[in-house]
């Protein structure tokens, strides 16, 4: 059975061009009411312009699907939520896409390429979800995505800025996949890699041309159609390829004696076993963590002697 998105409600942010576009088209193509907003500047956060979203809501219309357009930033989060509520009367998904670049090496960012950058992509993504986080809570469901990057996961030279403040929405997303799971509100993140205005600059023209943003749209159908159980993921995704990331953590090493200073020395001398990921643990919780370092401090506690290092046994705890 196709997936279908009839009676439900999404707002895509930045759906005036490149990725968001293609989204709005796809869940409007699928029976969506899409909500399409674009605040129509430059790539580096300047100027506004109605024009690009009214395109994307034309195209949508032009093929028989619903959508309104709305025009403002994302920081005005409510803004963008009233327009869903007045147009189609709820919210049920949100696509948090919208973004800009201001790409400098650490040294020459200045406060104002941190600061928007953190406010259009961060804080843009908090203002938007918090504002349609109750309508979801009360109607027990919801599906969010959250768009991070590469460059956040792995580190890219120039964009310090644009790095922190991605990688800060898979922080944000770890915990609303938590603090939503018992409302059927789902949240999550996807590190896209697709040609577009803001990766022209960066990708040779033949792979802008050919690495398609719709290579990517459906995996964000995916995540937010109400029979996806999946929660808190993080996804890249780019050329029709999709991976699922997660974290790894080393067995560790216990480098503490019982009744004796913990040294520097200590680490260094076990610095192989502390990096050796050799059989890591998969950790999901915060508790895995807790566990783990409370498990040693007793094994440090009974340790009879000085000599002997309780870590194998410490570290298969986990
Ligand atoms: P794009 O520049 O084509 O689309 C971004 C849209 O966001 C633009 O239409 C822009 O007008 C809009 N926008 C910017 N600031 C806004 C604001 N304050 N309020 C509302 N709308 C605003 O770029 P693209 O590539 O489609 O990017 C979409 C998202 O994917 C961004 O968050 C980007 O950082 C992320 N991304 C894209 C990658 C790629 O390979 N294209 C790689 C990694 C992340």
């Amino acid at each position: 059975m196709s997936l279908s998105f009839e009676g439900k409600v999404v707002l895509i942010t930045g759906a005036g061009g490149g990725l968001g576009r293609e989204y709005a088209l796809a869940f409007g193509e699928r029976g969506a009411s899409v909500v399409v907003n674009d605040l129509g500047g430059d790539i580096k956060g300047g100027g506004k312009s109605s024009a690009a979203a009214d395109k994307v809501v034309e195209e949508i219309r032009a093929k028989g699907g619903k959508a309104v357009a709305n025009y403002d930033s994302v920081e005005d989060g409510e803004k963008l939520i009233q327009t869903a509520l007045d147009a189609f009367g709820k919210i049920d998904i949100v696509v948090n896409n919208a973004g800009i670049l201001r790409d400098r090496s650490f040294a020459r960012t200045s406060d104002l390429d941190w600061d928007l950058i953190h406010r259009v992509h961060l804080r843009g993504a908090f203002m938007v979800t918090r504002a349609a986080w109750n309508h979801m809570k009360n109607q027990k469901f919801g599906r969010i995505i959250m768009t991070a990057s590469t460059a956040g996961i792995y580190g890219n030279f120039g964009q310090a800025n644009y790095s922190a403040a991605k990688l800060g929405l898979y922080g944000l997303a770890n915990t609303l996949a938590i603090e939503g799971r018992k409302y059927n509100i789902h949240c999550n993140t996807i590190a896209p890699t697709a040609g577009s205005r803001l990766t022209q600059s960066v990708m040779p023209p033949d792979l802008v041309e050919s690495m398609k943003p719709e290579y990517v749209a459906p995996l964000v159908l995916w995540l937010c159609h109400e029979q996806c159980k999946e929660n808190g993921g993080l996804f890249e995704v780019g050329g029709g390829w999709i991976g699922k990331l997660r974290w790894e953590r080393s067995q560790g090493h216990i480098v503490r004696h019982k009744n004796q200073r913990m040294t520097p020395e200590a680490v260094r001398d076990h610095w192989d076993n502390i990096c050796d990921f050799t059989d890591a643990a998969k950790p999901v919780s915060i508790q895995e963590g807790l566990q783990m370092v409370v498990e040693v401090l007793s094994k440090v506690d009974s340790e009879g002697g000085v000599s002997g290092n309780p870590t194998a046994s410490a570290a298969s705890a986990s």
